[in-house]
């Protein structure tokens, strides 16, 4: 049985990382705009309150943090604003993408080329690990665990943030119409990719729900876990602990 993880719809197991890369090359330029307007600028708070959770668990303030699946950067972005003794590292696979966040940090963060599932760091090289909205793609969501697991530092933090269902029974019902209907349709007209779209939704329902995930990192060697649901439950947020 394939390992669970991301598949786009009619991709071979083999083939989904690359689709996946293809894919955010393609939206790379229209990706931030799209984002803010699709999340009526919440994805905004969301990071900024994740990145505040994981402040409290960082063993060490002038430790290395990697924001993996780094994308434009603005995660890796409120990682150094509220770390300013951190050392950030933003790693994503796709080009496109790293090549909007360079210009919008200058010199203080680094930034890396790399595969989540395979990473170019020694092994316990960070404090933290954190991946906001990323490792919902990744093709296999227990490697990718066990990835993140080997590159922290025992007792090191680690943060999921990713969009899930939400739990309130209204905005429950009204999440198929926006998350399916209306999310691609728009999504399709500012990137000019309604492909593109119609994966996000597919991608959340085929996530697991967040008790699994916290299981999953409990297997994975992860302790001290929380989860913690933003506005509804729109977004969770994963905390753990490298044991
Ligand atoms: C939805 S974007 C999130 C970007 C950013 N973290 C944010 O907060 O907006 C997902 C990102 O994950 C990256 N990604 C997906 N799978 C990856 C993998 N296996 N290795 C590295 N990056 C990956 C994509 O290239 C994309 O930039």
């Amino acid at each position: 049985m394939p390992a669970p993880g991301t598949r786009p719809a009619g991709v071979a197991p083999e083939g989904a990382a690359a689709h996946v890369r293809a894919m955010f090359d393609t939206i790379a330029p229209t990706y931030d705009r799209a984002n803010h307007l699709l999340s009526l600028s919440i994805d905004r708070y969301w990071r900024w309150r994740a990145v505040r959770l994981l402040r409290h668990r960082l063993p060490d303030p002038q430790g290395r943090v990697l924001d993996a699946c780094c994308g434009t950067g603005d995660f890796s972005l409120a990682l150094a604003a509220a770390l300013p003794g951190a050392c950030v590292q933003g790693a994503d696979f796709s080009h496109a993408m790293l090549a909007r966040a360079r210009p919008k940090a200058g010199r203080r963060l680094a930034w890396l080329q790399a595969d989540a599932m395979r990473l170019p760091y020694p092994d316990a090289a960070f404090a933290a690990v954190a991946s906001a909205f990323g490792f919902r793609n990744l093709a296999d969501y227990r490697g990718g665990l066990a990835e993140f697991h080997r590159v922290l530092q025992p007792g090191g933090a680690l943060a999921i943030l990713e969009v899930s269902r939400p739990s309130l029974p209204v905005l429950a019902q009204l999440y198929p119409l926006y998350f399916h209907r209306l999310l691609p349709w728009l999504g399709g007209l500012i990137s000019g990719q309604p492909a593109a779209y119609r994966y996000l939704p597919e991608s959340v329902a085929r996530f697991p729900a967040p008790r699994e995930l916290a299981q999953w990192l409990h297997d994975a060697g992860f302790a001290d876990i929380r989860i913690v649901r933003f506005t509804a439950g729109l977004a969770t947020l994963h905390l753990g602990t490298r044991a």
